[in-house]
């Protein structure tokens, strides 16, 4: 029986979010319907919001979630109901041609549900990132439901869905960082500064925070920066090079998404080293470069899109280490707020004050 539940709708570009009532049909074949118990705010969602993803309204918002199986369509068997999963947006389609060369992770066919949630009237919605859960409960595609370990906090498992998984996958599974690498991040909210504590993880020596916000390079200090750099006050790319010899650094993660950002990441970047930009800019920006110097200094430009990973290696490891004490995912939540405070926590993303505002149910 179709369900009535609440969620967080942005109905054209740049308007308010707000509440609305949604109808969730029951999981048809292959799909599952989930009770979100918590969902990140991530700045994807203000994207979608402000149309720089697409004109699709209006959209579901919410894609960084953990929640409750609650039932299951025909032929799934890859979750029950009961599971406690993390909601991914690369559900592995095993057919296409990445994953039939054994890259899963690049998979270019990932599904999502094929029913759609609609509003009271009929109006259909777009689920951000096709999961849509700044709502009591939502429908997806099984595959996007990765099971983990329920002794996490659902708050902290939401987390590794969108901003965190790709800011710790951008260090470890883009710009495959290692013992002993320089790295440097620019731009340190949640997503950045997952890509600090990422490159922690895998060893990395020195790790060289720059943000325009003090108290942003206060938290990546926490997170694993050994360095920080004020870029609103200081040349970064002059700063990155002082703190590594002179040389730059081996990866460089742009976490930001604009023109000015990543190309201070290019020039930051050591001979030979990898760029990775997981920032996501909108479609009006363009960016221009000396070709000779794209040529001249050698190594890898890469894209990182959800770091690389692939939900049903990362999410249950990433956890484990988490619960060991090996890995702060709790830092990142600084508030836990109500279905409709979403609009508040956006500002709040503006004013810099938070890594992330979690949904809680
Ligand atoms: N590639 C992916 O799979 C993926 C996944 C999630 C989010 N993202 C993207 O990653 C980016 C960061 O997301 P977030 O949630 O961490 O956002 P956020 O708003 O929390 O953080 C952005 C940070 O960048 C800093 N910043 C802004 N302008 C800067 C500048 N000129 N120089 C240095 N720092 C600057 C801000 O102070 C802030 O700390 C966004 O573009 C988001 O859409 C990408
Ligand atoms: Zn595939
Ligand atoms: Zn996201």
């Amino acid at each position: 029986m179709t369900q009535h539940v609440r969620g967080v709708i942005a109905p054209g570009k740049n308007e308010p979010v707000r509440v609305e009532t949604i109808l969730v049909p029951d999981p048809g074949p292959g799909e599952a319907v989930v009770q979100v118990r918590a969902c990140g705010v991530c700045h994807t969602d203000l994207h979608y919001k402000q149309g720089g993803i697409n004109d699709d309204f209006p959209f579901l918002l919410g894609h960084e979630a953990s929640g409750i199986v609650e039932s299951v369509g025909e032929g799934v068997t890859e979750v029950a109901p009961g599971d406690f999963v993390i909601l991914n947006w690369r559900a592995v389609c095993g057919q296409c041609r990445a994953c039939l060369r054994g890259r899963p992770q690049y998979c270019f066919n990932t599904h999502n549900a094929r029913q759609k949630m609609t509003l009271e009237d009929g109006t259909e919605l777009s689920p951000a990132l096709g999961i849509g859960a700044f709502a009591e409960k939502t429908l997806v595609a099984a595959g996007q439901c990765t099971k983990v370990d329920p002794a996490v906090s659902p708050a902290v498992a939401g987390l590794l869905g969108c901003g965190v998984m790709a800011g710790i996958g951008a260090a470890i599974n883009t710009g495959g960082v290692g013992r002993g690498d320089s790295v440097a991040v620019i731009g340190c909210g949640g997503v950045g500064d997952a890509a600090i504590a990422g490159s922690r993880l895998a060893g990395a020596g020195r790790i060289i925070a720059v943000d325009i916000d003090d108290r942003k390079l206060e938290m990546a200090r926490r997170m694993g920066a050994t360095h920080t750099v004020n870029s609103r006050s200081t040349d970064p790319v002059e700063a990155i090079r002082e703190l590594t010899g002179g040389f730059g650094a081996d990866v460089v993660i742009e976490a930001v998404g604009h023109p000015e950002t990543y190309k201070q990441a290019f020039y930051a970047r050591d001979l030979a080293g990898t760029v990775v930009l997981v920032g996501v800019p909108t479609p009006e920006m363009t960016l221009e470069l000396p070709l000779l110097d794209v040529f001249g200094r050698g190594g890898s430009l890469k894209s990182s899109w959800y770091g690389d990973c692939l939900p049903s290696r990362d999410f249950p490891m990433l956890i484990d280490l988490h619960l060991q004490g090996r890995l702060d995912l709790g830092a990142f939540v600084t508030e836990t707020i109500g279905l409709g405070d979403v609009e508040k926590a956006f500002a709040r993303m503006h004013e810099g004050d938070v890594l992330r505002s979690v949904v809680e149910f």
